[in-house]
C-alpha cells in the first residue's frame, strides 16, 4: 500500500471509530466531548487536515475533500445522536410524570343529539306530514299570554297548579308552551296549523317533575274544525309515534282554555296494558292534554268563536321520551351525565 493509500486507511478507521463513539455516548455533555475529539478545533480530523500541507501538491485536493465529507458526516452524525438522547430524555420525563407516549391517542369525542332533542323532533316531523308549521314563543312571557288571554281569571283556583317563577307580578317564565297559540292568533288569520316546541317552567321538583321541561304545542283553526279532526289528528300521532296497535282513549277532562277538554291515554308500553308499577296497575298512560278551543280565547285575540272554530292539545316532551325508553326518573335528563346520553 502507498503513502496516499495508508492515509485514507487511517481517515476511514477514524471515521468509523468516531461514529462508534458517538453512539455509545450517553448525554448530551458526553456527545458534544466526541465531536470536539474528532472535529473540534483541535480535534483529530482538524489536526489532519492542517498537517495537509506535507502531503505532495498533486494528492492534496482528492484527500482535503475526504477529509472534509468525513467532518460533514460526522458533524450530520452528532445532530441525528443529540436529537435521538433529546427525544429519549423527553420521553423519561415524561414517563416521570405518568405520561405513557406509547399508548394511542385520544379521540375527541364527538357530541350527540340529547334525547329531548330526538324525540321533540320526531314529533314535529309527524305534524309536518300533517301540514303543520313550526312556530316559537318567548320563555319569559306575560300573565297576559300565559293566563289571562287562556282564560286563566287572576284569582282562578286553575293557576294552583301551573305555579311559576315571577320576574315581576305582570312578568313570568311561560309554564307551557300554549300562549303561543295566542301569540299567534293575535297576529294573524285562519287558517292556521301550527305546533310549536319549546322549554317551560313550573315550581315542581321531584322524580317525575323538573322545574325545566319541554312541551310540544299544537292547535288549528278554520271554518268547521270539530272534534273529529281533533281525534283523527291525534290518533294519527299516536299510531306514527308509538306503533298502529297501540290502543288509545279519550279521557273527559278540564283545562280553561279548551271546551269540551280531553286528556289522551295510551296502552302503557311497558305492560301492554296488563298493569304495572309505571302504569300504577291501571294499563293507562297520560300523554297529553287537548280540547276544542274555548270561544272566550277566540273572543281575546278578536276571532269570531261563530265563524271559527279549532283545536288544541299540548304534550310533554320528557314524558313521551320517558315511555319510549322506559325511564323512571325524570332528572337524569338534565345531569348531562354522557354515559346515560350517549345511549341514545
Ligand atoms: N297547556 C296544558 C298544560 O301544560 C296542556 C294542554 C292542554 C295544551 C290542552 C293544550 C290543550 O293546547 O288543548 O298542562
Amino acid at each position: 500500500m502507498n503513502e496516499i493509500g495508508r492515509i485514507q486507511e487511517r481517515l476511514r478507521r477514524l471515521e468509523e471509530e468516531a461514529l462508534a463513539e458517538l453512539r455509545a455516548s450517553r448525554g448530551a455533555v458526553k456527545i458534544q466531548a466526541v465531536r470536539t475529539k474528532y472535529i473540534g478545533r483541535k480535534g483529530l480530523l482538524t489536526n489532519f487536515l492542517r498537517e495537509m500541507g506535507q502531503l505532495p501538491v498533486e494528492e492534496r485536493p482528492a484527500l482535503g475533500q475526504l477529509a472534509n465529507q468525513l467532518k460533514a458526516a460526522l458533524e450530520e452524525a452528532t445532530e441525528q445522536v443529540l436529537e435521538k438522547e433529546h427525544q429519549r430524555q423527553r420521553a423519561d420525563q415524561l414517563l416521570h410524570a405518568g405520561v405513557d407516549i406509547s399508548l394511542p391517542g385520544r379521540r375527541p369525542s364527538l357530541g350527540s343529539t340529547h334525547l329531548i332533542t330526538q324525540v321533540t323532533e320526531e314529533i314535529i316531523s309527524i305534524f309536518q306530514r300533517l301540514g303543520f308549521e313550526v312556530s316559537e314563543g318567548p320563555e319569559v312571557e306575560l300573565d297576559y299570554y300565559n293566563f289571562e288571554a287562556l282564560n286563566f281569571p287572576k284569582d282562578h283556583p286553575a293557576r294552583d297548579m301551573q305555579d311559576t317563577f315571577y320576574f315581576s307580578p305582570n312578568v313570568v317564565l311561560r309554564t307551557h308552551t300554549s300562549p303561543v297559540q295566542v301569540r299567534t292568533m293575535e297576529k294573524r288569520q285562519p287558517p292556521l296549523r301550527v305546533i310549536a316546541p319549546g322549554r317551560v317552567y313550573r315550581h315542581d321538583s321531584d322524580p317525575t317533575h323538573s322545574p325545566m321541561f319541554h312541551q310540544v304545542e299544537g292547535f288549528v283553526v278554520d271554518h268547521e274544525i270539530t272534534f273529529a279532526d281533533l281525534k283523527g289528528t291525534l290518533t294519527f300521532f299516536v299510531h306514527q309515534f308509538f306503533g298502529p296497535n297501540v290502543q288509545m282513549r279519550f279521557r273527559p277532562s278540564f283545562f280553561p282554555f279548551t271546551e269540551p277538554s280531553a286528556e289522551v291515554d295510551i296502552q302503557c308500553v311497558i305492560c301492554q296494558g296488563k298493569g304495572c308499577p309505571v302504569c300504577k296497575k291501571s294499563g293507562w298512560l297520560e300523554i297529553l292534554g287537548s280540547g276544542m278551543i274555548d270561544p272566550e280565547v277566540f273572543h281575546f285575540v278578536g276571532y269570531d268563536p261563530e265563524v271559527f272554530t279549532g283545536f288544541a292539545f299540548g304534550l310533554g316532551v320528557e314524558r313521551i321520551a320517558m315511555l319510549q325508553v322506559g325511564l323512571s326518573d325524570i332528572r337524569i335528563f338534565f345531569e348531562n351525565n354522557l354515559q346515560f346520553l350517549k345511549q341514545f
